[in-house]
């Protein structure tokens, strides 16, 4: 794992979007695995800006996000699927065909999940998994004590993630008590894990998710046993972090990080 630490928030959404960019210019047939929340908006902000200004291609590109709520279509504005295609998928020229969700109102979930194991599997599997992190230190919807190496399921959302998500419903009270999420196994099989988190209030969980004992009452944890992980955070969420000097020298040494040094 590395830890890369940025001044604010918008210079930690800049470089995983830089991180993005370069690997699928790198490969524009890329397989992308997508998070929502309000951490990835700036992400997905500058990713619409270099389609705007520097031609990136996503005609290519095949994507897979993580997770969706149950009982919620397409076309209602709180779904995950509404919030990539306002985010992302309608303002790049992504081909619709290539972008995938679990599909949250499937007549047999279970069955859903097989299905999306087997679409990510038909790929090849995930090049780049983006990640943010919950409070209760969810990645995905994999709420604690998921199995570490658990798949795409149905999971009950916890007390802390709905606390967290229901003011981003119209009606907090509306907001779907289960989701259709990749696994903690799922994450760990894509070839490059990328988790952003920013601001004050993830501080805490992410001192634990990098420097604690893995647990899976942490889901993150599981991200330090997988072998290219880059933990993305600004200077307010690396407040509880102990080993911050050294995270820096590392970044400012690695030649892989020479072209992100600005
Ligand atoms: C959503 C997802 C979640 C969020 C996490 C952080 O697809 O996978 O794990 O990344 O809940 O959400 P925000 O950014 O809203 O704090």
């Amino acid at each position: 794992m590395e830890v890369i630490v940025r001044p604010n928030p918008d210079a930690a959404a800049n470089l995983a979007a830089r991180i993005i960019a370069r690997e699928l210019r790198a490969n524009p047939q890329l397989v992308l695995g997508l998070a929502t929340g309000r951490t990835m908006e700036s992400v997905y902000g500058q990713l619409v800006r270099m389609r705007r200004e520097e031609q990136l291609d996503f005609s290519l590109c095949r994507t897979f996000n993580l997770d969706e709520y149950v009982g919620l279509p397409a076309t209602d504005r709180h779904s995950y699927r509404h919030y990539m295609d306002r985010n992302l998928f309608h303002q790049v020229n992504i081909d619709r065909r290539n972008t995938h969700l679990p599909d949250g109102c499937a007549a047999d979930l279970d069955a859903e999940c097989r299905r999306y194991e087997e679409a990510i599997r038909r790929v090849n599997g995930i090049d780049l998994q983006l990640l943010g992190i919950g409070r209760d230190g969810h990645i995905g919807f994999n709420e604690p004590l998921s199995a570490l190496h658990s798949r795409t399921r149905e999971k009950s959302l916890s007390p802390r993630t709905l606390e967290q998500n229901a003011p981003l419903f119209d009606d907090p009270a509306t907001i779907p008590r289960r989701a259709l999420t990749m696994g903690v196994g799922t994450i760990l099989e894509s070839r490059r894990c990328l988790l952003l988190a920013t601001g004050a209030e993830k501080a805490g969980i992410i001192a634990k998710a990098v420097e604690g004992p893995i647990t899976a009452m942490i889901s993150a944890t599981a991200l330090q046993l997988h072998p290219r992980c880059t933990v993305i955070v600004d200077a307010d969420a690396a407040r509880g972090l102990t080993q911050t000097e050294y995270y820096r020298w590392v970044f400012e040494n690695e030649p892989e990080w020479q072209e992100f040094r600005d």
